[in-house]
């Protein structure tokens, strides 16, 4: 099989704007289309700055590469984050792509919906009966989203320092798993049934009023990460050495809806943290009554219920328990689900599962354009209230700048010990 298809593998170099390469392009895929006797599908997978998107689109159009009816085989795009810079980008960008491709043709990568502890989300609540009593403000104090990353920015200064974390992954990743966990039960797993309920719950996210008290940014200085010496973020390659760039974020995000009036979604992602750790806590109000004696208690938390995205995928169910003697102290334990001993199949990469939907034509995992527009609503008002900030410094190694706890704490909470 593989010898089949690395046999029709070619490939055509050229610059964006060169016609001449994409001439190529279209006459090798009519060659490879006639020689094989097949109407020949394509996708064409954008992994390539936005500001290249209008001269590439041009060319697919130009040479008839994007037509659906030329051949009789479908034409579909992908495209890579990051989608636009900012609402205003982001709605040019989807007009651009909406002039050469169909609505539907158009796939819109965000990795982290092709990961199967993210997909598990939607299972565990809508394919059990027990936990959706108490997904809400009744029983649910606050909801905390943890993305933290032990690398630094590696060699992508260049991209990086032109987003910081906010668009990186919070625009994206993290306003997708806020969506997952707080949306209503879509009636059918349809693609367009998900996609309603997401943009619902988007389109129901507050920001804090005040942004500077309710949101830290960060950056990291020379510290140590896994017993190893990280240089801070100002001296990574290609990095200005005045840069304001957050590479550490934390916001306090509310959710005007029945369910989830006054609870709080802490959302946190920072690179160079103590380890890599990605997961959804829901954190349960305490019993409103508690029989017991204080000093019993002094090792019983809130209960809480964590998804572990990654690593050590699972779901992990904390409460407490008696401890085992002569006292009726209680102390928290944890339930824990892992993949890794639950299940023998193995968990596809998410950009296998992604690749092969598009192949498909199967958009359930792909956010549309509203739900793109819509969170960048969400991070247009907090990259204003940012602009000409200076971020927070964090050591490398540590879990961010302080002002991420003082932010909790000001509210009687604690950050998860992730
Ligand atoms: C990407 C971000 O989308 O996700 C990176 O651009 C980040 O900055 C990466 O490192 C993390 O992905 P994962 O799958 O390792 O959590």
């Amino acid at each position: 099989m593989w010898a089949r298809l690395a046999g029709n593998i070619k490939f055509v170099g050229g610059s964006f704007d060169d016609d001449a390469a994409f001439d190529t392009l279209a006459a090798t895929l009519d060659d490879l289309r006639q020689s094989h006797g097949i109407t020949g599908n394509a996708a064409f997978y954008f992994s390539i700055p936005p500001a290249a998107f209008p001269v590439v689109l041009k060319q697919l159009a130009r040479t008839g590469m994007a037509d659906n009816d030329k051949s009789g085989g479908w034409r579909r795009v992908v495209v890579e984050k990051p989608f636009g810079n900012d609402l205003p980008s982001a709605k040019a960008l989807n007009d651009l792509v909406d002039d050469v491709f169909t609505r539907q043709d158009v796939f819109r990568i965000d990795h982290y919906l092709g990961k199967e502890t993210v997909q598990n989300i939607l299972a565990l609540r809508f394919a059990n009966n027990l936990f959706e009593p108490l997904w809400n403000s009744k029983y649910v104090d606050s909801v905390q989203i943890t993305m933290a990353e032990d690398v630094g920015i590696g060699t992508r200064a260049g991209f990086y320092d032109t987003v910081g974390t906010a668009r990186d992954v919070l625009q994206n990743h993290l306003l997708q798993l806020l969506a997952l966990v707080a949306m209503e039960e879509p009636t059918s797993f349809d693609a367009d049934e998900i996609r309603a309920e997401k943009l619902k719950v988007l389109k129901a996210i507050t920001l804090p009023k005040d942004v500077a008290r309710d949101t830290v940014r960060g950056q990291y200085l020379p510290g140590w990460v896994g017993g190893e010496r990280a240089v801070g973020y100002l001296e990574e390659r290609d990095v200005p050495t005045d840069s304001t760039t957050e590479t550490y974020v934390a916001v306090r995000l509310g959710i005007q809806n029945r369910r989830w009036a006054e609870v709080p979604f802490y959302i946190r992602a920072g690179k160079r943290l103590p380890r890599r750790v990605t997961e959804v806590a829901i954190i349960f109000k305490k019993a409103p009554h508690l029989p017991f004696n204080d000093a019993d208690m002094e090792s019983l938390g809130n209960n809480q219920l964590v998804i572990r995205v990654q690593p050590d995928e699972g779901v992990v169910l904390k409460f407490g328990s008696k401890v085992p003697g002569t006292t009726m102290e209680v102390r928290d334990i944890a339930m824990d689900f892992q993949y890794g001993e639950a299940f023998t199949e193995s968990s596809p990469e998410a950009y296998e599962r992604l690749v092969l939907d598009v192949l498909i034509g199967d958009r359930t995992l792909f956010p549309d354009a509203a739900e793109v527009e819509q969170s960048w609503q969400v991070i247009d008002p907090l990259e204003h209230a940012w602009a000409g900030t200076t971020p927070e410094p964090y050591r490398a190694g540590e879990w961010g700048p302080r002002a991420s706890d003082e932010m909790l704490a000001r509210e009687g909470r604690a950050w998860r010990r992730a």
